[in-house]
């Protein structure tokens, strides 16, 4: 079977640092909290290009700690793509705020910034809700348009928050994912273009000020130390053997990214016209944490893949706004969202590749 994702011919590849760290944390003993989790919040900083990158249990609640920080309360709307995972809309509800979905760009998937302006204008009107905040996702590794983004939060007085769980390691004209709006997040599960061996995420900020509220979140909302408890807060700590994980694999992720660039272009060369690949705006950059293609008969494509052995997803099968949770949110229409729902499909990518794998993909693809 060709799977999504081969994390065994991975952890192959990386076996032997990978271990040495583990050992290092098993023979310190420092296990919340040790060393390796500073060194590699330092190491995210400088990559992704920010002030501060503070660590977490995983990339939901990545989210709500910065919903938290920025002191988001029911009664406030927060602005969010319909088409993605559900974790960014329950970090909405779980701080108790009401989560008003938008639709989709048909092109990248992403939020499209159309749609968005026209659903604040109608929270406005409406008066129920303070709009407060957008959350941008950063789907399948592609980041969302922050050029159009950050105009819009800027005009309506909003904080823009990137949830880029899949698109660490994307860019737009250089500037890495995990530094656009006023916080980011992202996710270290093991499926993602970093991921640990559990659980796993972390928060990107320049300020200052939020960085040290979310030191605080993280430990039982902590002043001086944990039994000095100034707020409210949350358990939510990367372990150290997982921080340790991460920092091997952060060491291999440049190298990882370009092969899954190589891989999407082949995938580009090679696909038949009547499949729609995805599309990456110029001066754009995708971390391929999926390469998700669009067709009228997805479903068939689906079968042929699955009975000769190649794995694949379509992600997402309904946008949040037709999950039974998320019904009394629905208001008005989500075309983009729902067609992308019926005709989208997730093929293999990973580093670790073969070249004959690829190839068995396209052809089975190409015959339908
Ligand atoms: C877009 C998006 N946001 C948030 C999350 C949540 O991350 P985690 O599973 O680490 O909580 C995910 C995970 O799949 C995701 O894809």
């Amino acid at each position: 079977m060709i799977p999504m994702v081969d994390l065994k011919a991975q952890y192959q590849a990386l076996k032997s640092g990978i271990d040495k760290r583990i050992q290092k944390v098993l023979d310190h003993g420092q296990f919340i909290l040790g060393p390796e989790v500073y060194e590699l919040e330092e190491q995210l900083a400088d990559y992704v290009g920010v002030s501060h990158a503070i660590t977490c249990a995983n990339g939901t609640d990545a989210l709500q700690l910065s919903l938290m920080a920025l002191n988001i309360k029911p009664g406030d709307a927060v602005f969010c793509p319909t088409f993605t995972f559900v974790a960014t809309a329950e970090a909405i509800s779980l701080v108790g705020a009401t989560p008003v979905f938008v639709d989709s760009d048909p092109d990248t998937f992403n939020i499209c910034p159309i749609d968005l302006e026209k659903r604040i204008e109608s929270t406005i009107r409406d008066k129920q809700l303070e709009p407060k905040v957008v959350i941008a996702v950063d789907l399948f590794g592609l980041p969302a348009n922050y050029p159009a983004l950050t105009q819009i939060a800027k005009q309506y007085n909003l904080k823009l928050v990137e949830d880029a769980a899949q698109g660490f390691g994307g860019e737009i004209l250089g500037k890495r994912a995990g530094s656009f709006g006023d916080i980011a997040t992202t996710s270290f599960f093991p499926a993602k273009p970093l991921g640990c061996y559990g659980d796993g995420g972390a928060i990107f900020t320049n300020d200052d000020q939020y960085a040290e509220i979310i030191r605080s979140l993280r430990v039982h909302g902590k002043g001086e130390n944990k039994y000095d408890n100034i707020r409210v807060g949350m358990n939510s700590r990367l372990d150290t053997i997982q921080a340790a994980i991460l920092l091997e694999k952060l060491n291999a992720f440049p190298e990882e990214l370009s092969i899954r660039n190589s891989i999407a272009d082949c995938y580009y060369k090679s696909l038949s016209a009547e499949i729609k690949s995805p599309y990456v705006p110029e001066n754009f950059t995708s971390s391929w944490a999926q390469f998700s293609l669009l067709h009228p008969q997805r479903n068939d494509m689906i079968v042929s893949l699955r009975t000769q052995d190649v794995m694949c997803y379509s992600y997402y099968i309904k946008g949040i706004h037709q999950q039974k949770a998320y019904e009394e949110y629905v208001n008005g229409e989500y075309k983009i969202a729902e067609m992308l729902s019926e005709c989208i499909l997730s093929i293999p990518i990973y580093p670790y590749m073969e070249r004959d794998e690829i190839d068995r993909v396209v052809e089975i693809l190409n015959a339908l």
